[in-house]
């Protein structure tokens, strides 16, 4: 996949999701925050299994939703945070994450519902959006926000 600024794909399985994520996972430069946003069960997690074993940080099946923890941490070599804002309330409880403290080292910082993200500019962004259509079909729009 190359870095276009913007991108749009359908995919018809998870599988299928998750192969996106491992292919988008080759064009993250590091630090950088992915900002995931999309519906209850639109398939964030799912790419996320694919982005962080692209990275090769886990495996597929040991990378879960972050929704209870806030924030799972994977990798050492090449670490990615993985979080879910989806509970996150206000700027006060957003504040004790420490997200921003997270992408000052050099990591990838994954976040779903990403549109709750309130921090500060970094060097490299990607928003996703998700789409639920048919069955198993999911829109995704990939936005790359480089500068
Ligand atoms: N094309 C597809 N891409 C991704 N997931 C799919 C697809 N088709 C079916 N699914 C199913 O949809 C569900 C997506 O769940 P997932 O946890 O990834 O969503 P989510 O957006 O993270 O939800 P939440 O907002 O609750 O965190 C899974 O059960 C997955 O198997
Ligand atoms: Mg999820």
């Amino acid at each position: 996949m190359s870095l276009e600024s913007r991108k749009e794909v359908v995919t018809h399985s998870p599988e299928e999701t998750i192969r996106l994520g491992y292919e988008l996972a080759q064009t993250l430069r590091q630090p950088s925050l992915v900002l995931l946003e999309g519906e209850l069960g639109s398939g964030k997690t799912t790419l996320v299994k694919g982005l962080v074993a692209g990275l090769g940080a886990a495996r597929e099946e040991d990378v879960t939703s972050p929704s209870f923890t806030l924030v799972h941490e994977y990798g050492r070599d090449r670490r990615v945070y993985h979080a879910d804002l989806y509970r996150v309330e206000g700027s006060r409880e957003f504040g004790t994450l420490g997200l921003d403290d997270l992408l000052e080292q050099p990591a990838t910082v994954i976040v779903e519902w990403g549109e709750k993200f309130l921090g500060q500019d970094v060097a490299a962004q990607v928003r996703i959006h998700m789409e639920l259509l048919e069955g198993d079909e999911r829109r995704i729009t990939i936005e790359n926000l480089d500068p």
